[in-house]
């Protein structure tokens, strides 16, 4: 898309935007300014791999809106601030496709690409044929129609021939053009078709984000990318963080006195040509195929890699590549002849409902937890499984003794799929859910419009207790090894702990006398309750287990002010302005910072030496490594790898994965590869060795 020069320009004119003086970017700069910024939406949505830091992007993108907003004249439909559209959309209409969306046919191992192959070369008299295979990404079809360089219309699959039109979310998946460079190829207008994935790290902290508001989860990314391009608020379609992968032209027309480019004689060069117009095709997964052998090697070698791939694929597809042979072979009203789906092995499997037990989490919520037969699950024994809550029980018509499926996608938790009522014999019984706190015998309540019953005895409920201080410790959180689970509930019920204040005064003569307390069990122990007093403020905002309150959201409350009460002063107006806050999340805050016994608590917890201030401050005047990123490569001769890592995070600085231009400083050890060379053509990264690393890390130290 951007060759070096353009790059090394764009980059430079990026700089310059971003040292200029505000007032400076005037009308005449506007277009540039839009270059730049769908330049690095690009590099940051397509490539993955961005040059300049978040921030920085944003900074830009307000000065276009400021611009825009002072000249509305200027506005273009395909500006980068054009993605965003206010107020909800009430329904999708239904559309045509200028083409159907077919279907295709499957195939499970290498005898039926075999057969494949040899039906396709009768049909086409053909003595060999060559393929181009890429992935079958498992997420929701779209179709994009872009007339004059302009995407003009976003649809949904449908029923193939109709579906909705969902221009306006389409819209807001950033990996999609608002418009590309076409008429280059002589096109006039073409339609094109795709994907849109929710990948498996974003779909797993949306899904823990739902469980969080009491949400059902979502049993995978497929249903997630399906639902979120039906959600009537565009700015929310904007927040799922979605992916599009185009790979299939379905119908193209050319400008007066053109003929078709030469680009579009194979199905490998017309994703070649969409990849340089600045959409995500799978030019760099799809393969080239000589034979059918060399077809079944590559699926083969592709399921392989199935699990480190960020996003779910449930196959590979394999398509004929010359489009001349493809018209050739035709279709059938279902699918295609000349292509074939090539489906990965399932990851669901059939058990059968035993029993449910019915827990209580930290905030009360009672969630039902089915044991089942246990049955292997894509390499995974699965024994137990969560069923949300009554409505999904009754959403999936689940039954004690059902015979059920199952499905576990990635590395995502295990989902009912559905039951087989047909199956029944007359034994099942339908799942009772109490009506008393299955811990304390509270009477459980179920606020209207919600999904959870609660138990809302809070204070006593040791279910709930118990829940709360597990949490305080969790990894995520107050990070207190060594009074993980197992230990909490052994002291809980020795009385020995009886709330989170209670970690502070644990009765480490009576734990001694315990079986399986070493000595040196017990020094850690203390050692890992002593620092936890030091840990930032996020982490004991989101150990607190407020409701709703992630850990995005403990970090934003973090930020915001110097000392934690400080939010007995925030209004719900003002807790409303905080990032990611909506009046849900605001009433919960402010709830919590108007109770009574929270308030005590935060004291109490004080008292006791724990940290209740915004580390930032502190850090800035002890001249730490705060807000500066690493990245170590090569082996060190000094550190381990992990104590290195330790120590730049113990200092406030944090450690990066790959080298962006994010990266303030890459730490080069021996036998140094292509981080290294990577890091070397972007110059604001400093290249520094193992010992000047701990010189920075002493001298900080001295301070
Ligand atoms: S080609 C006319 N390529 O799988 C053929 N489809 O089960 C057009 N899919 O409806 C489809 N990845 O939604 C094609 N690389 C890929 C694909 C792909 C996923 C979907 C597509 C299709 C469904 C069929």
């Amino acid at each position: 898309m951007y060759n070096k020069e353009q790059t090394q320009h764009l980059q430079e004119q990026t700089l310059s935007f971003l040292k200029e003086q505000k007032s400076e970017i005037g009308i005449p700069e506007v277009k540039p300014l839009r270059d730049v910024l769908r330049f690095h939406e690009y590099r940051y949505y397509v490539l993955n791999d961005p040059l300049i830091a978040d921030a920085e992007y944003d900074q830009l993108y307000k000065e276009l809106v400021k611009l825009e907003e002072g000249h509305p004249g200027i506005i273009t439909a395909d500006s980068p601030t054009q993605r965003v559209s206010r107020g909800l959309i009430k329904a999708f209409p239904k559309v045509q496709h200028l083409v159907p969306m077919l279907s295709l046919d499957n195939s499970y191992d290498a005898t039926d690409l075999i057969d494949f192959d040899r039906r396709a070369k009768e049909l086409s008299g053909l003595a060999e044929i060559v393929y181009c295979v890429e992935p079958k990404f498992d997420g929701a079809g779209i179709s994009l129609l872009y007339e004059n360089d302009m995407l003009v219309r976003g649809a949904t699959r449908g029923d193939g021939v109709v579906g909705d039109d969902i221009t306006t979310n389409i819209r807001q998946i950033r990996s999609v053009p608002l418009s590309a460079n076409f008429s280059a190829f002589g096109i006039q207008q073409i339609e094109i078709r795709g994907e849109v994935l929710m990948n498996k790290d974003h779909f797993k902290a949306y899904n823990d984000l739902l469980e969080e508001e009491g949400a059902e989860r979502l049993a995978n990314p497929r249903n997630a990318a399906a639902g979120s391009l039906r959600i009537k608020d565009p700015r929310e379609v904007g927040r799922r963080n979605l992916e599009a992968f185009l790979y299939h032209i379905s119908y193209v027309s050319f400008l007066p006195g053109v003929d078709a480019p030469k680009v579009l004689e194979t199905h490998s060069s017309a994703l070649k040509m969409l990849w340089e117009l600045g959409f995500r095709s799978p030019e760099k997964e799809k393969k080239v195929c000589k034979n059918i052998a060399e077809v079944v090697a590559y699926c083969e070698h592709f399921e392989r890699q199935r699990d480190a791939l960020p996003y779910e694929i449930d196959g590979m597809v394999i398509k004929v590549n010359e489009l001349a042979v493809q018209d050739t072979l035709g279709m059938t009203t279902h699918h295609p002849r000349w292509a074939m789906a090539f489906k990965f092995k399932a990851r669901q499997g059939t058990s059968r409902l035993i029993s449910v037990e019915f827990q209580v989490g930290r905030t009360g919520a009672v969630t039902p937890v089915a044991k089942i037969e246990p049955v292997q699950v894509g390499g995974v024994t699965v024994g137990s499984i969560s069923l949300h809550n009554e409505d999904y029980i009754k959403e999936k018509d689940l039954r004690l003794g059902d015979r059920i499926l199952i499905e576990r996608s990635g590395d995502v938790i295990p989902q009912v799929v559905k039951s087989f009522p047909e199956l029944r014999r007359g034994e099942e019984s339908v799942i009772q859910f109490p009506v008393q706190c299955p811990a304390c015998g509270f009477p459980l309540e179920k606020p209207e419009g919600e999904a959870v019953w609660r138990c809302n005895d809070s204070n006593h409920c040791p279910a709930q207790i118990v829940e709360k201080i597990i949490h305080f410790n969790s990894k995520d959180a107050m990070d207190i090894r060594g009074l993980g689970e197992a230990n909490v509930r052994k002291f809980y019920s020795l009385k020995f702990l009886k709330d989170i204040p209670g970690i502070y005064r644990l009765p480490f003569e009576q734990i001694r006398a315990l079986e399986g307390f070493g000595e040196k069990s017990i020094v850690n122990l203390q050692q890992a309750i002593e620092a936890s007093k030091k840990q930032p403020l996020h982490r004991l905002i989101y150990g607190l287990g407020i409701r709703y309150i992630g850990e995005t959201t403990a970090k934003v409350l973090a930020r915001h002010v110097d000392y934690l009460p400080d939010y007995t002063r925030f209004s719900m107006e003002q807790l409303q302005e905080l990032d990611d806050v909506g009046p849900k999340v605001a009433e919960s805050i402010y709830q919590f910072f108007h109770n009574e016994k929270n308030l005590s608590l935060l004291q109490e917890l004080e008292g006791l030496g724990l940290n209740l201030r915004n580390e930032k401050e502190k850090l800035n005047d002890t001249g730490t490594l705060t807000s500066q990123t690493f990245l170590f490569t090569g082996s060190l001769k000094k550190l381990k790898r992990s104590e290195a890592e330790a120590m730049v995070e113990k200092s406030g600085g944090s450690v990066l994965s790959g080298v962006s231009s994010k990266l303030n400083y890459l730490i080069v050890g021996e036998d140094a590869g292509s981080k290294l060379e990577k890091a070397k053509k972007i110059s604001t990264i400093q290249i520094i060795d193992e010992d000047q690393f701990l010189a920075m890390i002493g001298q900080l130290k001295n301070k």
